[in-house]
């Protein structure tokens, strides 16, 4: 597991940047799995920035989204599709069609997540998996519980992811209380991971996921297990990890 430190959120973004475009240059064809949350936007504005810039061809990348709330459409301003779009999609020269983010509308949970992972399968394997990491330790929308989910599933949201998604939301009761989310072992099927983490209120849950205890009531320690993890945060949510791997 590698560790890198930002002083700022902004040296965060340039760091995880980096790594994202370095996989691009080296594999122009590759496939990258993405996230939404606050935490990758200043990722996918430092990446646009590049491609401006002329230094980045998204024009065979492929994508496939960790996650979307089920019962939003694409062009609801909270859907995961929409936050792609806007902060991303819109910006680059990606084909649309092969950007892939689970189907809010499917109400068939079963066919919805089926069908999803038959589009994980069909690209080929993820090269480089970005994920941001919750409060309680969730990736995607694996909330914390007695197993790791496998593939794609429907789950639901927990009162701590909410909580704190709810800032997204005009009113709490609009935030679902179900999603479609990419499961452990499609996760952990990565070749690469790239975890991004910024803010002191992530400092507990950072320590806990990478240097405690593997298990499913933390979600992203499982993480451990993976043989090419990046993790790259700003000093503030990195400071008691740091602590704990360089005393
Ligand atoms: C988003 C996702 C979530 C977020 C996590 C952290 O697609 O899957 O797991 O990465 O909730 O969110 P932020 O970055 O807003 O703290």
């Amino acid at each position: 597991m590698r560790i890198y430190c930002g002083e700022d959120y902004k040296e965060m973004s340039r760091k995880a940047a980096n790594i994202i475009s370095a996989q691009i240059i080296l594999k122009p064809d590759c496939v990258l799995g993405l996230a939404t949350g606050s935490t990758p936007i200043g990722i996918y504005e430092q990446l646009v920035d590049w491609y401006n810039k002329g230094d980045l061809d998204f024009s065979h990348v492929t994508s496939v989204n960790l996650d979307e709330y089920k019962g939003l459409s694409g062009e609801n301003e909270q859907s995961y599709r929409y936050f792609m779009n806007k902060n991303f999609f819109d910006k680059i020269n990606i084909d649309k069609s092969k950007t892939f983010v689970p189907n809010g509308l499917e109400k068939d949970s079963r066919k919805a997540c089926d069908e999803y992972n038959k589009i994980i399968y069909s690209t080929g394997g993820i090269d480089l998996q970005l994920l941001g990491l919750g409060h309680n330790g969730h990736i995607g929308f694996n909330e914390p519980g007695e197993a790791f989910e496998k593939e794609t599933h429907c789950v639901n949201l927990t009162e701590s992811t909410i909580e704190a998604n709810k800032r997204f939301f005009e009113k709490e009761e609009d935030v679902p209380r179900q999603a479609y989310t990419m499961g452990i072992k499609t996760i952990m099927q990565a070749k690469k991971i790239l975890v991004v983490v910024s803010g002191e209120n992530k400092a507990d849950i950072v320590a806990k996921a990478f240097a405690g205890p593997v298990t499913p009531e933390v979600p992203a320690s499982v993480l451990q297990l993976h043989n090419d993890v990046t993790i790259v945060g700003d000093r503030a949510a990195l400071s008691e990890l740091l602590d704990i791997v360089n005393p």
